[in-house]
């Protein structure tokens, strides 16, 4: 059995399992902020990735993939309803985003929570060499820190929460509040994108279990076997904001082949003189609806036309076995028909709307294209979208329309910024967008530039391992 230094944990591989038409096993890329994140760290460490491959009940051996060791952990089909679909997304993910719906708490759920972090707990235990870096990825895994701490003291434990940390008020609904950050703070170094989340985060530590915090560090009461009464660990809380490989879609944008892909999308729309663009998952935390009312009204308005301008929507199937996922679809595609309905003509349609995922480069294609791109999240961790669209328009054009709901916001400071709840600021935000100046276009996009590129996936990975091999340290004796 290999052992490896350096250990990647979360719910999803980097790639799913596929079903082959001639029986056989296939992998392809996962969908997800998180993955497109990663992959690149983990290609350069040489490390191992555990998680689980996407399909329920199967077992597979590990294996390589593009230079990354992959581990898979199985789910059954009761797990995958009760930890990923149940307690994952119709529990914490809701409440997270600030209940934008309403989470449901049940305790089969958590139940199902607890014994599937086990599992992966075990799976890092078993894979790690003496003294290893483990990473644990995300909402799903909050308490592998601490199940991972139990078992082996010896190992660095670094935790990475790629969604929002919401506020206290909301928080202390959660049945199992306690035992969440309980698991969290098994962790040497707890990174959040915002530093809203981080302040989150402590408030709740303080609230909950009165431990001291000073600045970014908390002190943990360190409960290890050779401890003694009254030490604490020092544990690091704080905003690590993610980011993308900007020099690879930058390089992407940059093909020939590429940007003839791009002119090919604008004509096969009719050669309208303005595409905007949304991609996202289907989530009803992206403001899918909020972006789709205010553009119906301006073209109900007169303020655009489809004759100048269309909608592309590509919205990629997500948790579609999640209720308010079923509804959120209906919903859009009822407004999507609607809107078409009373709008289209025949040669020109009001939203393009795309119910697939797509390859890396016919996103790129689609961002080149797009004069304008629409994030409109109510509620997002980061938003890596916004982050990809920039990184792509090396042409300095293009204008991002970004929600100041979405963590990019803090850094995306030139973006035209938005209250998507505020209707008639967002058609306003739309309208400008559309006839934004070129020279203004160029000098939003070169600073938003400079900033996606200065701060890439790479340099926050190294940001938050440096943190994490730099921690760890126990204070003795403070009382
Ligand atoms: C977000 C989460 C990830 C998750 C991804 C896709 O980016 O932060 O943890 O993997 O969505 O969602 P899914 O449920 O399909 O893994």
């Amino acid at each position: 059995d290999h052992a490896y230094d350096m250990i990647v944990v979360s719910n999803r591989l980097p790639v799913d399992y596929e079903e082959q038409p001639d029986g056989g096993i296939g992998w392809k890329s996962s969908p997800g902020g998180l993955v497109t994140a990663l992959e690149p760290v983990m290609r350069a460490a040489d490390g191992a990735w555990i998680g689980w491959a996407g399909v329920a009940d199967r077992e597979f051996d590990p294996f390589e993939h593009d230079g990354i060791s992959i581990i898979p952990v199985p789910l059954s089909e009761s797990e995958l309803e009760e930890y990923y679909e149940g307690f994952s997304n119709d529990t914490l993910w809701p409440l997270y985003h600030d209940v934008i719906a309403p989470p449901s708490f049940h305790r089969e759920w958590w139940d199902a929570y607890v014994r599937v972090n086990r599992r992966f707990a075990e799976a890092a235990a078993r894979a790690a060499s003496d003294g290893a870096v483990v990473w644990v990825q995300d909402y799903q895994l909050q308490l592998v820190p601490k199940m991972l701490r139990e078992s082996r003291p010896d190992l660095v434990i670094g935790f990475f929460n790629h969604i929002p940390f919401p506020a206290y008020g909301i928080y202390s609904q959660l049945p199992w509040r306690r035992q969440v950050i309980d698991g969290l703070l098994g962790a040497d170094v707890i990174g959040f994108q915002r530093v809203a989340d981080a302040g989150n985060f402590s408030r709740a530590v303080r609230r909950l279990f009165g431990y001291r915090t000073h600045g970014t560090v908390i002190d943990v009461p360190d409960t290890d076997a050779t401890s003694n009464e009254g030490d604490v660990r020092r544990v690091v809380a704080r905003a690590f904001p993610i980011s993308i490989d900007a020099a690879g879609f930058e390089e992407m944008a940059r093909r020939p082949e590429v940007q003839r892909r791009a002119a090919e999308i604008r004509e096969s729309l009719g050669n309208p003189e303005t595409i905007i663009l949304g991609v996202d998952r289907l989530d009803y935390t992206k403001g899918i609806r909020h972006r789709m009312k205010a553009f119906g009204e301006l073209l109900r308005d007169g303020r655009l036309n489809v004759e100048d301008v269309t909608l592309v929507q590509v919205a990629s199937p997500s948790r579609e076995r999640v209720e308010t996922y079923r509804q959120l679809r209906d919903e859009i595609e009822l407004t999507v028909g609607r809107l078409n309905g009373d709008y289209a003509t025949l040669g020109h349609q009001a939203i393009a709307y795309l119910h697939h995922g797509y390859p890396r480069d016919e996103m790129v294609a689609l961002y080149l294209a797009a004069d304008v791109m629409l994030v409109t999240a109510l509620r997002d961790g980061m938003n890596l979208v916004a982050k990809e669209y920039v990184a792509c328009r090396f042409d300095g054009d293009g204008v991002l329309v970004l929600s100041e709901f979405a963590g990019a916001s803090d850094e995306l400071r030139q973006a035209v910024l938005v209250n998507p709840h505020d209707i008639e600021g967002l058609k306003d935000a739309i309208v400008e967008a559309v006839r934004m100046p070129r020279r203004e276009r160029t000098r939003r996009m070169r600073a938003l530039r400079r900033r996606v590129i200065d701060n890439d996936v790479a340099k926050w990975s190294a940001s938050f391992l440096e943190t994490l091999t730099g921690a760890g340290i126990i204070t003795a004796g403070v009382t």
